[in-house]
């Protein structure tokens, strides 16, 4: 079975290229191309009337894909921005910044957030405790302890970690080991769409962050929160948009917020992702593809590349350099340490003079895989010749 006929455009765009950084930038489906078009269309046909369309039809249906999706059963919750960086900031905005604050999250959050949180705690009314995600094998006793040792403001972490593909085994019981004190957020950028995810029993407690760009194949420009059922929290940042609906009870002279997920919107802007992001959802409903199928099918990819790699017997691209705990629960990409970010740097660009993208970071080269690949397609031959 293979699925390269939804990527023709792509694929030929790049004839003679095999694409391992699919977790990085993933290719897009040719339906995307004719849903970008259908946004111009109707933006020419509806103008300002195209706000309603949005509203009342396309935002409702993808919310629906994803609350499907994440299994929420709410997909009112769920508020939508052109990045993450733009959501995670309108969480943080939520935490009282007039008292001292403590983070609890990993060392190994994707820049969106570590960044933003290195530069707020300069700023010293806030205490971050980062966990190190290696040793993986005690990852999550150790991040559960720390859970349960003080009363945390903020807790966040990922679902998939985007610099190694490792990925928590226990969503449920990290969020509810989380004290009450704190606002739990799931980063699962490297999740959605790659791994089943079922967040049913933490939907009223956690909030989960995702987009388009990645295994939602939807193109740059559309990610979303999950927003915790009930949530009261009144962002500090804030737009019009979350005053869209019925709004919460408020006191004389403050802000109203809408009830549901919307509360944490913020103003206008490009919907064009979320026509495209539809379209790959409309697509694979009438393939019968879902998630599970998608999941099965990279793993496969992920061990018929693990096996040709083992024949050619490489000196630095082996099992010994791969992080991995447990390949049936990992993210869609192979992340191999190397023994230095010189030689990372020098087997990337040997690869690519071959043909072969990857994605180099640091001491780490990352291998993403995905419905564009063919098992059959892989040829890892320049492999067998010196790379430096
Ligand atoms: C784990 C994770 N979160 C978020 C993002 C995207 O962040 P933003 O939408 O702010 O650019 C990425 C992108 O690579 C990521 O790997």
């Amino acid at each position: 079975m293979s699925y390269k006929h939804f990527y023709q455009r792509f694929l030929s765009a790049n004839r003679g290229k095999q694409h391992f950084a699919c977790h990085s930038h993933h290719y897009w489906p040719d339906v995307t191309r004719d849903a970008t078009l259908k946004y111009w269309d109707d933006s020419a046909a509806m103008v300002d009337d195209k706000w309603y369309h949005l509203f009342a039809e396309k935002l409702p249906a993808v919310q629906k894909h994803i609350a499907g999706i994440l299994n929420t059963g709410h997909p009112h919750q769920i508020a939508f921005a052109p990045n993450t960086h733009e959501l995670v900031m309108r969480i943080l905005s939520c935490l009282d910044w007039q008292k001292p604050l403590k983070i609890l999250t990993t060392d190994s959050e994707f820049h969106s957030f570590s960044r933003q949180i290195n530069r707020l705690a300069e700023n010293g009314n806030i205490q971050v405790e980062r966990i190190s995600t290696l040793p993986f094998d005690s990852f999550e006793s150790r991040f559960r302890a720390a859970l349960q040792a003080q009363e945390w403001d903020l807790v966040f972490f990922s679902q998939v970690f985007f610099n190694s593909g490792l990925a928590v085994s226990d969503l449920e019981g990290l969020v509810n080991a989380a004290p009450d004190s704190a606002i739990v957020c799931i980063d699962g950028y490297h999740g959605f769409m790659a791994m089943p995810t079922d967040l049913s029993r933490i939907a009223h407690r956690a909030f989960y962050l995702a987009g388009s760009y990645k295994y939602a194949q939807g193109g740059e420009g559309c990610c979303f929160v999950h927003v915790p059922v009930g949530c009261t929290l009144r962002p500090a940042y804030t737009g019009w948009f979350a005053e869209f609906g019925e709004l919460d009870a408020v006191k004389t002279g403050q802000v109203g917020y809408s009830l549901d997920g919307m509360r944490f919107a913020g103003s206008t802007m490009d919907f064009s992702a979320l026509y495209r992001l539809l379209a790959v959802f409309e697509l694979f409903a009438t393939q019968g593809l879902d998630v599970p199928k998608i999941h099965a099918y990279v793993q496969d990819l992920q061990q018929a590349f693990l096996s040709k790699l083992e024949s050619i017997n490489h000196p630095q691209l082996n099992r010994a350099h791969l992080l991995v705990q447990d390949l049936s629960h990992h993210g869609h990409f192979l992340t191999f340490k190397l023994d230095s970010a010189d030689i990372v740097q020098a087997l990337s660009a040997h690869l690519r003079q071959h043909g072969i993208v990857t994605d180099a970071r640091g001491d780490r080269l990352r291998f993403g895989f995905a419905l564009y690949h063919d098992k059959a397609d892989y040829n890892l031959s320049c492999l067998e010749k010196p790379y430096v």
